[in-house]
């Protein structure tokens, strides 16, 4: 346990160092078509292109002639390192066919910015230029097409824009979310392009494969927090990215994400819901309540097992004697072993992964905790040699045996792990 002065908020900031990191190699073998339309937002997709590149993919940028106008062919030249298409009658290929052959080779087309009037134009398959003839020509079957709206908020709200995006769904392309706040005209509002990391993020999920399709997913991560007075209290050393990871592994294999975090600095995979709480019975309140419309529940947090019994309405000042206050505790509920107990889990609804944080017999710990827990899966690893850090290993025990997966960084692991759990859910 670790005592410290203040109660650490939940964080709210920018994605942390460690999920920048772990894009590395995401993208390895993946041929990625980046289109960009007219938009200031044109800016950031040269971030984008270095973070496709540093992922491992190779990038293939076509732009329209108003992207031109915001960001020029040779930045985008030099970051991909490949000449920039523009022009449906670009004499560089031997068929002279840009459009046919830059479809073929894609492994996909993610169109950033992509713009009001482009999106006009790609709902009513005109093909008037190389991005749009090429979006057409492809082959709609194997060479997805995301696109990342950027615009006006007024635009993004007119009817004709969300007319277009549902009829774009409708025709299969994953149009993408749009970010909230200040906007370059001046305006606030709902229109701004998602930053590259959230977009190199929605890249990356599209390889993943699927295998949690049409189920819903429970997370708990990161620490509790609990009061010892109102400027004090009782906490452990989780950093919450193991847990955070697992929802984001989760979320790309295609499940409903919920994630109920204790105190972390950690930003929100995007398209995962969170809730944040504070003390492990607020844990369990969220976590009662959100495994009534879940299928898997995987408990990663580290739930402080005590709580102070009686914590202080002000801070406890010293009194001049030189004696430590006294601290009474009381146990805190098992919210895991709660659940597992539970009608749903029972009834095979309901299928519950615990974590066992050890500092010795690994094994031993986890195959005592597997069945003190009454859950189908126990996943085990050295508390010391993980909390806080951006690896991990890992050991997964179940009734058939033990499986091991080896140091790695925690995005791999968990994305390994929501395969083992999807393997177990069919069997
Ligand atoms: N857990 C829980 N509620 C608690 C304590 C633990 O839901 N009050 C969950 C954790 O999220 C984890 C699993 O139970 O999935 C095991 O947690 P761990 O701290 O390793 O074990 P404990 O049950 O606390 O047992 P011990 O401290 O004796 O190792």
């Amino acid at each position: 346990m670790q005592i410290i002065g203040a109660s650490p908020r939940p964080g709210l900031g920018a994605r942390d160092k460690m999920l920048h990191s772990e894009a590395m190699n995401d993208l390895a073998g993946k041929h990625i078509l980046l289109g960009l339309t007219g938009g200031i937002a044109c800016y950031k997709a040269a971030e984008l292109c270095r973070g496709l590149i540093k992922a491992g993919a190779t990038v293939q940028v076509v732009m329209t002639d108003a992207a031109s106008q915001f960001i020029t062919p040779v930045t985008m030249q030099a970051l991909s390192n490949r000449p920039v298409y523009h022009s449906q009658w670009d004499a560089r290929e031997p068929n002279n066919m840009a459009h046919i052959n830059l479809g073929r080779e894609a492994d996909a087309i993610l169109i950033a910015p992509c713009s009001a009037d482009f999106m006009a134009k790609l709902l009513h398959g005109r093909a008037d230029d190389l991005l749009s003839l090429t979006c057409l020509a492809r082959p709609i079957e194997s060479v997805p097409l995301l696109i990342a709206p950027a615009m006006n908020r007024e635009m993004w709200a007119h009817p004709a824009t969300q007319r277009n995006v549902a009829q774009l769904k409708a025709d299969g392309a994953q149009v993408l979310d749009v970010g909230s706040g200040d906007q370059a005209c001046g305006e606030v509002g709902d229109g701004r392009m998602l930053e590259p990391q959230e977009l190199l993020e929605a890249v990356v999920a599209l390889f993943q494969p699927k295998s949690l399709q049409g189920q819903r997913v429970l997370v708990t991560a990161g620490p509790t927090y609990e009061p010892i007075d109102p400027v004090r209290g009782i906490t452990n050393l989780s950093s919450g990215k193991m847990g955070f990871a697992i929802a984001r592994a989760a979320l790309e294999a295609g499940a409903e994400v919920t994630l109920v975090a204790g105190p972390v600095s950690l930003g929100t995979p995007r398209g995962v819901r969170r809730i944040d709480v504070r003390s492990a019975r607020e844990m369990q309140q969220a976590v009662q309540a959100a495994a009534e419309d879940t299928s898997v529940f995987i408990a990663t947090a580290a739930v402080a097992d005590w709580r102070p019994a009686n914590p202080a309405e002000h801070k406890i000042k010293k009194d001049g004697s030189a004696q430590a206050p006294t601290l009474s505790f009381v146990e805190n509920p098992d919210i895991l072993a709660g659940v597992a107990q539970g009608e749903r889990a029972r009834s095979g609804a309901l299928y519950c992964v615990g974590f066992a944080a050890e500092s010795q017999d690994l094994l031993a710990n986890a195959q005592a905790k597997l069945a003190r827990k009454g859950v189908p899966l126990i996943v085990a690893n050295l508390g010391p040699a993980t909390f806080g850090q951006d690896d991990n290993a890992l050991l997964l025990v179940d009734a058939k045996g033990v499986t091991e997966l080896p140091r790695a960084d925690k995005q791999t692991l968990a994305r390994q792990l929501v395969a083992e759990i999807a393997h177990r859910l069919k069997s």
